[in-house]
């Protein structure tokens, strides 16, 4: 509520020169709430409860005191907050420390081959002690709170991980998480899950129902929309809760293991999983999993599996990442849930590359919570139950429309059929036929040696691949253009306004003024359609990496697209090279191929797209368009940034595995052979050929010792 006075009832009137750093702290909280609620009343229930007047002397007395204490600024500061804008959408924010998500597990032998897969990277005997946490996997959604001097000063959602929303006012309602904690270290993140438990659920739907409101589908969806509101008024009226389980940014360690940190975490006053255990091998993991998945129905709240951490913090470092997991943790899935359901239809849609995919139509059927219409079916193989190599699956059963099948669904992953019940297939099924032409656009649609898939050949004429080629694109590792989505691309294809990439940049040039204007679109305003062209703009400017991967081509995901970036460096470089490429020889390939990470599958398909006459002439208007950013070295700082490294024999105080993680971590580029390119040779003992060729070359060779001391690592 606004007080009725525009000044804070005990500082107010002090000079803001006199204040000290705990009343200034203070004042600035009550500002921020003060302002935060005028432009509630103004803007979102058009009813002003203070004067202009007194709503401008706030705001002057904040940023007066913000001027002289700017290390206290909010967050959530209103200088930061345009009145109008607070209903648009949340701020974002840059996590110090990127939030990341897990590796899966399904079956024990995953369980089994995580444990060896980490020996090995480390270079630990079978019987070397290896000690892990076990904890449940909740299923809510992950948070990232902030705080300076032991003061919650920012929270934000995962977002993609290196971007989320600010949810500062809102997470600042639920009770498991504290405001203020007492001998933390000046800077902690404390990260984990907001959930809410079945009970409370179960009683917001029935508020919900009896306020004509809407209902959640499960509690998950209830705790996401709960977090995501803008008025944390409405958040505080929602029971979330908060596991707290990992941390991003630290000034100083929480301890020397992942179990002690997260005690230290529940010293903290952070409600922390009562159920986390240490185990000692594989099969205490695994027992531990049995423990929790028997208490899964009795918990109260939604789990999805079990998640499994390197206890010893030094070799949670050592382990390190990979693009967007970390090696030192997987998540162990609880098996997916199963519903019998009729397929009513097979459809084929064309994806990107032309794959023809067929999807089944189901008939509606809940499975674990949601409600499933749609499932993948893969490929023809698949559906004539025969795998990759023709050996049979679901004991060689085909799938016809008209069939019972059995659905199943997997935490996000997109459901699937596992199997079909012929005792109820109708007498008129018959087998499925996959289409020899592509449904969108008539064109052949063949079905290589070696290729799971049947693809339209209508390449860039036919609407499907343009679209989907264009809906990647915009996705979110690609240009990730805000106000751009599918929805939106697929409306302006549909309208000839968009057919290629290019066409996005040269948007506002043909819509922003003249007869046809994107602000008199249907659903589109003056404003909306400013901000989408300045978007676009905004991202004209755009790191390699990401253009590599945006433009779709077939086998270079996004891991792939740093790769190559990361070797070219800069457009000029890597668009040389594809160009000049002959496919199976020449120096331009023997590089290529020479990528860690690039096979000959990947490497053909690169040169043959760059080198495809109408693709190459849709790349070089886009590339027109765009000012593309060098890849620089990750770690430019670093001696070897930049350099490339080969590392051949012996090593001896380290796996090859974790040597090359860490020198690419450094910036540096690791290369399987050498060539006049190689800076570095760092041999062990038994080196070979590697090391008269580098000795032939004049290639700089140092053994491991020296290799460890120029990185810092000694
Ligand atoms: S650890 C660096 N522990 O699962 C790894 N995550 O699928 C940090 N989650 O994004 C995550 N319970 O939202 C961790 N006990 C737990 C978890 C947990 C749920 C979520 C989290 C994460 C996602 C990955």
């Amino acid at each position: 509520m606004v007080q009725e006075t525009a000044q804070h009832p005990e500082t107010g009137d002090t000079p803001v020169a006199q204040l000290t750093t705990a009343q200034a702290r203070a004042e600035l909280a009550w500002l921020a709430e003060q302002i935060a609620a005028a432009n509630r009343a103004y803007h979102r229930d058009d009813a002003p409860e203070i004067s202009d007047a007194d709503y401008d002397a706030l705001k002057q007395r904040n940023a007066a005191i913000e001027a002289h204490f700017p290390s206290l600024k909010r967050a959530d500061s209103p200088s930061d907050v345009v009145g109008a804008e607070v209903a648009e959408g949340f701020g974002k924010v840059r996590h110090a420390v990127r939030m990341l998500s897990l590796g899966n597990a399904f079956a024990d032998e995953d369980v089994h081959e995580f444990d060896t897969r980490i020996r090995k990277y480390l270079g630990l005997a079978a019987d070397t002690a290896l000690r892990y946490t076990a904890e449940p996997k909740i299923d809510g959604l992950s948070l990232s709170l902030r705080y300076e001097n032991g003061v919650l000063m920012q929270a934000a959602t995962r977002g993609d991980g290196e971007t989320g929303e600010n949810v500062t006012a809102n997470a600042r309602t639920i009770a498991d998480i504290p405001t203020e904690i007492s001998d933390a270290p000046a800077v902690l993140e404390v990260r984990g899950e907001v959930y809410m438990s079945h009970d409370d659920f179960a009683a917001l739907n029935a508020r919900q129902a009896e306020s004509g409101g809407k209902k959640f589908a499960n509690p998950r969806n209830a705790a996401a929309g709960s977090l995501r509101q803008l008025d944390a008024e409405i958040t505080k009226s929602r029971p979330l809760r908060f596991f707290a389980y990992a941390w991003g940014e630290l000034s100083a360690p929480l301890g020397d293991t992942q179990s002690d940190a997260i005690a230290q975490l529940a010293s903290f006053g952070f409600v922390t999983n009562p159920l986390t255990r240490t185990c000692d091998s594989p099969d205490e993991l695994l027992q531990h999993y049995k423990t929790i998945e028997a208490q899964r129905a009795t918990l109260g709240y939604d789990i999805d599996g079990v998640v499994y951490k390197v206890d010893d913090l030094a070799l949670q470092k050592r382990l390190g990442f990979r693009s967007t997991t970390p090696r030192w943790a997987i998540a162990h899935k609880f098996p997916a849930e199963l519903a019998w359901t009729r397929l009513e239809a097979i459809d084929i849609q064309v994806g990107r590359t032309g794959a023809l995919s067929p999807v089944a139509r189901l008939q509606p059927v809940t499975v674990g919570g949601v409600v499933v219409s749609n499932a993948t079916l893969h490929n023809e193989d698949y559906i004539a139950g025969r795998d990759g190599n023709g050996a049979p699956i679901r004991e060689g059963r085909d799938i016809r429309v008209g069939d019972w099948v059995q659905v199943y669904r997997a935490g996000d992953v997109i459901p699937k059929i596992s199997d079909v019940d012929l005792a109820r297939r109708p007498e008129d099924a018959v087998p499925y036929v996959m289409p020899k032409t592509c449904p969108e656009c008539g064109s052949d649609a063949i079905r290589e040696e070696g290729d799971a898939v049947r693809r339209c050949t209508g390449g860039i004429i036919c609407p499907a691949q343009a679209v989907e080629k264009l809906k990647h694109f915009v996705s979110r590792a690609a240009f990730d253009i805000e106000g751009l989505g599918a929805k939106q691309v697929e409306q302006f294809y549909a309208d000839g306004w968009i057919t290629t990439p290019a066409d996005i940049f040269t948007l506002r040039a043909r819509y922003g003024t003249g007869v046809q204007q994107l602000k008199n679109r249907e659903g589109w305003g003056e404003k909306s359609a400013s901000n989408l062209f300045d978007a676009i703009d905004e991202k004209r400017e755009i790191p390699l990496a990401r253009v590599i991967f945006s433009l779709g081509i077939r086998h270079v995901g996004e891991n792939s697209a740093a790769l190559l970036a990361n070797h070219y460096t800069s457009w000029d470089a890597f668009e040389q090279a594809m160009t000049t490429a002959e496919i199976g020889a020449g120096a331009a390939w023997e590089d290529l191929i020479g990528i860690d990470g690039v096979g000959t599958v990947m490497a053909t398909s690169l040169v043959t797209t760059m080198q495809q006459e109408a693709e190459r002439a849709s790349i070089d208007r886009l590339i027109a368009e765009l000012s593309v950013q060098d890849a620089e070295a990750r770690a430019t700082d670093s001696p070897v940034a930049g350099k490339t490294v080969v590392f051949t024999g012996t090593l001896e105080r380290m796996t090859r595995a974790e040597a090359k993680a860490r020198a690419e971590s450094l910036g540096a580029k690791v290369s399987g052979s050498v060539s006049a390119k190689t800076d570095i040779l760092v041999a062990g003992p038994g080196a070979g050929s590697k090391a008269k060729k580098a000795a032939d070359l004049g290639v700089e060779t140092m053994d491991e010792d020296a290799w460890l001391a120029l990185i810092g690592d000694a």
